[in-house]
C-alpha cells in the first residue's frame, strides 16, 4: 500500500482480532515511529510494548470501570456518535484482550536549558502518527489514544515507568476487526490559505 493510501485509511481502529502480531511487524511499526521528526532531533521518546498476556490482563482490568461507565451513557442519537461510543466501550472492555499495546512515552528534554512539554509532545505525537500509518500500511490497525490518563498511576506501577518519563499515547495494535475505510476529514480547500489568510 502506498503512503497516501495508508494515510487516507489509517482510521482509529478500536476493534481487534485476538491473533498475535508477529514481532517483525511490531518492529517495523516501531522503526517507522522512530523515523519521526523531533525538536533538534532530540528523539525524546521511549516505547513500552506489551504483548505478555498476564501484563495485558493487569492493564486491561484497569479500563473495565471506564467501559462500564460508557455502557451506561445515553444513546447519542446519531450513527457517527453511536459508533464512537461503541468503539470507546470496546477499547475499555477489551484492552486486555488486544494482542499488543504500545505506550509511547516522552522525555521533557528540549530545549535543554528550559524544557517545555509542548516540544516533548510534538515528538511523541509525530512518532505515534508514523506508527499508526505504518500499521495501516502493513494491514494492521491501531488507535491513537490518551486513555492512560484515567489510570496513569496504576499503569506506571505495573510497567515500572521511571518518574521522569511522561506517558504520551496508548496505542492498541492488532489485526483490525472493525470498520475500515477512508478517514473523514475536511477538504483541503476549507483549511488551506495560499499566500496569506
Ligand atoms: C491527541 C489525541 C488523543 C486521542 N485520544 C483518543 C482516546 O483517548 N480514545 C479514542 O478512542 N481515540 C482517541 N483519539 C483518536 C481520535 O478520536 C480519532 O483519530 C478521531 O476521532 C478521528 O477518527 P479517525 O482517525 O478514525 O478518522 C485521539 C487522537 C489524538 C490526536
Amino acid at each position: 500500500m502506498d503512503v497516501f493510501d495508508a494515510m487516507n485509511t489509517a482510521r482509529a481502529m478500536r476493534f481487534f482480532k485476538p491473533d498475535p502480531v508477529p514481532s517483525e511487524l511490531i518492529e517495523k511499526v516501531l522503526w517507522a515511529a522512530t523515523r519521526a521528526s523531533s525538536p533538534n532531533n532530540t528523539q525524546g521518546w521511549d516505547f513500552i510494548v506489551v504483548t505478555d498476556p498476564e501484563v495485558r490482563k493487569q492493564l486491561g482490568d484497569l479500563f473495565l470501570p471506564f467501559a462500564e461507565r460508557v455502557s451506561k451513557f445515553p444513546d447519542p442519537g446519531n450513527d457517527t456518535d453511536r459508533r464512537t461510543l461503541k468503539g470507546a466501550q470496546n477499547l475499555g472492555a477489551n484492552m486486555g484482550n488486544f494482542p499488543c499495546i504500545i505506550f509511547v512515552c516522552g522525555r521533557n528534554i528540549y530545549p535543554a536549558d528550559n524544557p517545555r512539554e509542548p516540544f516533548m509532545y510534538s515528538a511523541v505525537y509525530a512518532a505515534s502518527q508514523n506508527l499508526i500509518v505504518a500499521a495501516r500500511a502493513l494491514g494492521l490497525g491501531a488507535a491513537f489514544t490518551t486513555l492512560h490518563g484515567m489510570v496513569e498511576k496504576q499503569i506506571r506501577t505495573i510497567l515500572n515507568i521511571p518518574d521522569e518519563m511522561y506517558i504520551g499515547t496508548t496505542i492498541p495494535l492488532g489485526y483490525p476487526d472493525g470498520p475500515e475505510g477512508p478517514v473523514s476529514r475536511k477538504d483541503i480547500s476549507e483549511v488551506v490559505h495560499y499566500n496569506g489568510w
